[in-house]
């Protein structure tokens, strides 16, 4: 049978996400959104996009959550994006609400789906998902690390002005300006780019990685970034129904590893039909431990500041 995916929220990452789902046909799409019109507007006009880009998904636009029944996966976008000069952190209350309300709702319809959240602050966001759907760990997720990572992936490539698709980077830790992009794990065809670069270099793209998102909110100056994100989405939603266990990085609960508990933020993890399957533990340095541990605290103030809320 064909899959069922919902994705809440028919703004432009939701939008963008439900597109790229469609033209892969990863299976049937729900677009949910609290304003009348917008996701069934935006679902028939997908929908009519399908003899065109060879798809044979059913879209279907709603605000009602009954739609959503059985979803497989939800994709969890609603929430408002940042203003230029709001820091992510800015919208913890009013987003950990709009995360908790939209929780509540899909699991009154979907007994076990695995949940992949995109709204922001991430880390928070994925705390109050898997809190509220009192789903197991590996069945909530954020979507921050593949983001981040394509970022860092992409400006290596321009700066070496080389191919970007035999480009890879890990980034660990928060979805914030403290996230840890590795260089060391950053390779073009497996040569790692402390090889090919001076650090000069390397700093300036690992600083670029951490604002990139805010370099985008800076040029739109009206939302945030939807395109990269979006594709970042569907590359593990696809991970999980394809069951390809790509290793990726992405914000998972931890239990102990990387000397964390109860809390989540970015790391590697493989991902397949029941979602997170593994947590891959690397092995890294004290500078890159102390980086980490820096970004982790400030995900766990976060935490402790939206169970205050919610
Ligand atoms: C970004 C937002 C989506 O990084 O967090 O662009």
């Amino acid at each position: 049978m064909r899959k069922k995916i919902t994705v809440v929220g028919a703004g432009q990452v939701g939008t963008t996400v439900a597109q790229l789902l469609a033209y892969k046909n990863l299976g049937n799409v729900v677009l949910i959104d609290i304003v009348e019109g917008i996701p069934q507007g935006k679902a028939l006009d997908l929908q009519e996009s399908g003899c065109l880009q060879a798809f044979d998904s059913i879209i279907t636009g709603t605000n009602d959550y009954k739609d959503t029944a059985d979803s497989d996966i939800v994709v969890i976008t609603a929430g408002l994006p940042r203003k230029p000069g709001q820091s992510r952190t800015d919208l913890l209350g009013i987003n950990g609400k709009i995360v908790k309300s939209v929780t509540e709702e899909i699991m009154k319809y979907s007994p076990n789906p695995i949940i992949i959240v995109v709204s922001n602050p991430l880390d928070a966001m994925v705390h109050v998902a898997k809190k509220v759907s009192g789903l197991p760990k590996n069945r909530v997720m954020g979507m921050a690390g593949v983001l981040d990572a394509a970022r860092f992936r992409t400006f290596i490539s321009l700066e070496l002005k080389c191919s970007m698709v035999e480009i890879d980077a890990m980034v660990l830790g928060g979805h914030g300006d403290s996230m840890v992009p590795i260089p060391r794990y950053a390779t073009v065809s497996g040569i790692s780019i402390i090889d090919l670069m001076t650090k000069e270099q390397i700093d300036r793209l690992v600083d670029r990685t951490r604002k990139g998102g805010a370099e985008i909110v800076g040029l739109l100056k009206k939302g945030s970034a939807f395109l990269a994100p979006g594709a970042s989405a569907v590359k593990m939603v696809e991970s999980i129904l394809r069951d390809k266990k790509c290793i990726l990085p992405c914000t998972a609960y931890l239990e102990g590893e990387y000397g964390w508990s109860g809390i989540q933020f970015g790391v590697p993890v493989k991902l397949g039909l029941t979602g997170i399957e593994e947590i891959i533990q690397l092995k890294l340095t004290d500078e890159e431990k102390a980086a980490v541990d820096t970004s982790a605290r400030e995900v766990q103030e976060m935490i402790e500041e939206i169970d205050k809320i919610i």
